[in-house]
């Protein structure tokens, strides 16, 4: 049987009569390095949103490690990091602490927790950050701190929407390289993105949404076989 960390069947979202998620489905298996783009307002980050149980969906299942979303959340957040489209952290707050506070909601140890998370600076070049307030942060860093913040539970997936959007190159491709570093030490990423040079850099498998469909999915080598690039696949399904 195939060893799949995330199964989702057949997901459905309206806001008010707006269907923004219809009949959503796909798999995927652990190791991965899962991509999910599509234009503006395709219902990416519903989606993602549905993942992280801030959205409730209207049907449809979704599994994690074997266990219920909606029914097992207390034992999934455990397995589970998550790094938002907007920037959620605690600007009053410096880096250190942002990352010890929010390994209380894991019940994690205090001796662990100090460990962990000068481990996690340490991996993103933070070091010389660890006692500055996030508001004097630039947006890369704020990026960088959010996607650490994420692995604080050690989870085995993580679901990022658009880590590196607004970034410039250097910070774009300092993110990559941890993600992909993350992504070989066994942790299965499941990230958003508007760029497709990213999207053809990291990803293995992906979707493409469109008004709330799955239109494409599939490994990227054979998505991009026999076609131009994967930006001008993107540009005919935008169209549509
Ligand atoms: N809470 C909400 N209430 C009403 N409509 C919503 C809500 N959240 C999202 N929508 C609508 O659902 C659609 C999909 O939005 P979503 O944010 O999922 O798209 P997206 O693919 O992430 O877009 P982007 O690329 O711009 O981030 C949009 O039309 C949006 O306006
Ligand atoms: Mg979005």
């Amino acid at each position: 049987m195939e060893n799949y960390i995330l199964d989702v069947e057949c997901l459905t979202k309206s806001f008010s009569r707006f269907k923004v998620l219809n009949n959503i489905s796909f798999k995927i298996k652990s190791g991965d390095f899962f991509g999910l783009i599509g234009p503006n307002g395709a219902g990416k980050s519903t989606l993602l949103k549905i993942l992280y149980g801030i959205v409730i969906p209207d049907s449809g299942s979704i599994k994690i490690k074997g266990l219920n979303l909606l029914s097992d959340y207390k034992k999934i957040k455990y397995s589970l990091g998550v790094v938002p489209q907007d920037d959620n952290l605690d600007d009053d707050l410096g880096v250190y602490e942002n990352l010890l506070i929010y390994s209380m909601y894991f019940g994690i140890s205090r001796t662990e927790s100090l460990k962990r998370s000068n481990e996690l600076l340490n991996f993103f070049d933070m070091n010389e950050k660890k006692y500055s307030k996030v508001s004097d942060l630039s947006g890369g860093l704020k990026r960088r701190l959010m996607i650490a913040r994420a692995l604080i539970n050690n989870p085995s997936l993580i679901v990022l929407d658009e880590p590196t959007s607004g970034l410039d190159p250097e910070y774009r491709q300092n993110i990559w390289g941890k993600l992909k570093a993350l992504n070989k030490n066994g942790v299965t990423i499941l990230m958003s993105t508007h760029y497709m040079e990213e999207a053809e850099h990291l990803f293995k498998n992906m979707i493409i949404l469109h008004h709330g469909n799955i239109v494409l999915q599939g490994n990227i080598n054979d998505i991009t076989l026999n076609k131009k690039s994967l930006e001008d696949i993107f540009l005919d399904i935008a169209k549509n």
